[in-house]
């Protein structure tokens, strides 16, 4: 634990920022499955924002592991850590007036929640929109693009979420994408209007 620390402020305010800038930054938070298509809806909605001149960045689980969470495994307390990382890191891209994408399994309902109230926490808060993406265990067990369900139920990957880890599924959050429903470029829209809707892209 740091001590004798200080937080300096800018002479730039948030809200000069957003002015100068001409757009707000929030933290999109995907959420579900491995291979529920997080991946996949994260990269075509940063390429639309980025086609309409928005700026947007996405922060992706397996990206991330490769670089400053590398030290972080799959047992629940690196979990735990891997998110809390990723909440003040979205939090920093967001305050920056980015529309930042997160892509991560972030199985416990308490990261998240601990993730939004770093947004909501900051002066002024920043909107935090949980993104719920839903197929059933069947489907992305089917879908299984890089093998690790199977590997998962041959017991050569261990703490494995959805086979041998828990997944808590959000109950109210601001987005409910079932991809075994709708297209990548519908999971776009439904976002996309949620975002104009609220007023946070034009
Ligand atoms: S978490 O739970 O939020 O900390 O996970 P995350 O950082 O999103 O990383 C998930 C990706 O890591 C790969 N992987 C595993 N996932 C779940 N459980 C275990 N044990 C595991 N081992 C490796 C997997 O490719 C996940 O990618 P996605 O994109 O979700 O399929």
């Amino acid at each position: 634990m740091a001590t004798n620390i200080t937080f300096h402020e800018g002479s730039v305010s948030h809200q000069e920022r957003t002015q100068l800038l001409g757009q707000q930054g929030a933290t999109i938070w995907l959420t579900g499955l491995s291979a529920s298509g997080k991946s996949t809806i994260a990269t075509a909605l940063e390429q639309h924002l980025l086609q309409r001149k928005l700026h947007a960045f996405r922060l992706d689980g397996d990206n991330v592991r490769f670089g400053l969470n590398k030290d972080l495994g799959f047992g629940p307390t690196d979990r735990v850590e891997n998110i809390r990382r990723i909440g003040e890191v979205s939090l920093l891209f967001s305050s920056s007036a980015t529309l930042t994408i997160t892509a991560f399994i972030s199985p416990y309902v308490s990261d998240r929640q601990l993730a939004r109230k770093l947004h909501e926490d900051h002066k002024p808060s920043i909107r935090f929109i949980e993104v719920f993406v839903d197929a059933p265990l069947s489907v992305v067990e089917k879908r299984d693009p890089k093998g690790l369900y199977q590997k998962a139920r041959a017991g050569e990957i261990k703490e494995f979420t959805g086979i041998s880890a828990p997944y808590e599924a959000p109950s109210s959050p601001e987005i409910h994408i079932k991809t075994d429903e709708v297209d990548v470029a519908q999971a776009v829209r439904i976002i996309v209007d949620y975002l104009e809707k609220e007023e946070l892209i034009p």
